[in-house]
């Protein structure tokens, strides 16, 4: 498929319990573009990420997503991967007994479908490339996935599953938190190795730092369950040299939370 993805999220609403986290989100993400969302904690960032991936917990009560016109909200978690939605999460589970390699091979696999499964030298060889350009020793392929990895670790290796895996609009939700310096840039490099007009990123981050390595066409202040505010990389730094006060100000927003403020 070489046709430019398109995600379109209009007016999205999203309850959990019975209570109402996205508030009307609107958002296009397109192939070649980089999006960053950054906003102030329990804003409902991560239910955006979790919700555009089908977590069966997160009830979508209004509005729709698209991908490439399609209904993404009509798809099971497993089409919607297929279809090229890729999540790195703020938290990666750990799953033990099922070794990294094992993982990403039986993912590629699933998103292939039955009679077009890859070969397992072309796995080797993608997987060793990948796991050299994100400075991964080897040992990580035949771990268990997430296992004890350190914080930095489960980062990298997040990463590592979407350059394996190639796809067409990655949400990548706060890839730089507990990263080092040093890890930073090589996520970073990572990231920007798959860039191409073939992929949308949406990044979610609460430091501009990231922004330096990874460059975003787009940045939007996220509040009360939506998108407040718009502009260029520009945004992102005077969010970090001035903080949110300016932005609530600005838009007479008092309590900037999903109303779970604890
Ligand atoms: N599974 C859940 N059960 C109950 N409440 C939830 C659940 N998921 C999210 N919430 C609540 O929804 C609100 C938004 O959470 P979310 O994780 O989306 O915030 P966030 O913007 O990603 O914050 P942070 O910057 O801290 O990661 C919070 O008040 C959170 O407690
Ligand atoms: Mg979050």
């Amino acid at each position: 498929m070489s046709t430019a993805p398109k995600l379109t999220i209009k007016d999205l609403c999203v309850s959990i319990d019975g209570q109402e986290i996205l508030k009307g989100v609107n958002l296009e993400v397109k192939g070649g573009e980089v999006h960053a969302i950054m906003g102030p904690n329990g804003t409902g960032k991560s239910t955006l990420a979790s919700s555009l991936m089908g977590h069966p917990r997160y009830e979508v009560t209004k509005g729709e997503v698209t991908l490439d016109g399609q209904d993404v909200l009509e798809m099971g978690v497993d089409e919607r991967a297929r279809a090229g939605l890729f999540l790195a999460m703020q938290y990666p589970a750990e799953v033990s007994g099922v070794t990294n390699s094992d993982f990403l091979r039986s993912a590629i696999n699933a998103k292939r479908g039955e009679g077009n499964e890859i070969s397992l030298m072309k796995f080797i060889r993608e997987l060793d490339k990948k796991m050299e350009l994100l400075e991964m020793d080897e040992k990580f392929a035949t771990r268990y996935l997430n296992e004890g990895f350190s914080g930095g670790e489960k980062k990298r290796n997040e990463i590592l599953q979407m350059m394996m895996l190639q796809p067409r609009i990655a949400i990548l939700d706060e890839i730089d938190s507990g990263l080092d310096i040093d890890a930073l840039k090589v996520v970073a490099k990572g990231v920007n190795s798959m860039l191409s007009p073939d992929l949308g990123v949406l990044i979610i981050t609460h430091y501009q730092r990231l922004l330096n390595y990874i460059k975003p066409d787009y940045v939007h202040v996220f509040m009360q369950g939506r998108i407040v505010k718009s502009g260029g990389p520009e945004l992102a730094e005077r969010l970090e040299a001035e903080g949110y006060d300016w932005v609530k100000e600005e838009l007479g927003i008092e309590d900037e939370t999903v109303g779970q403020r604890v």
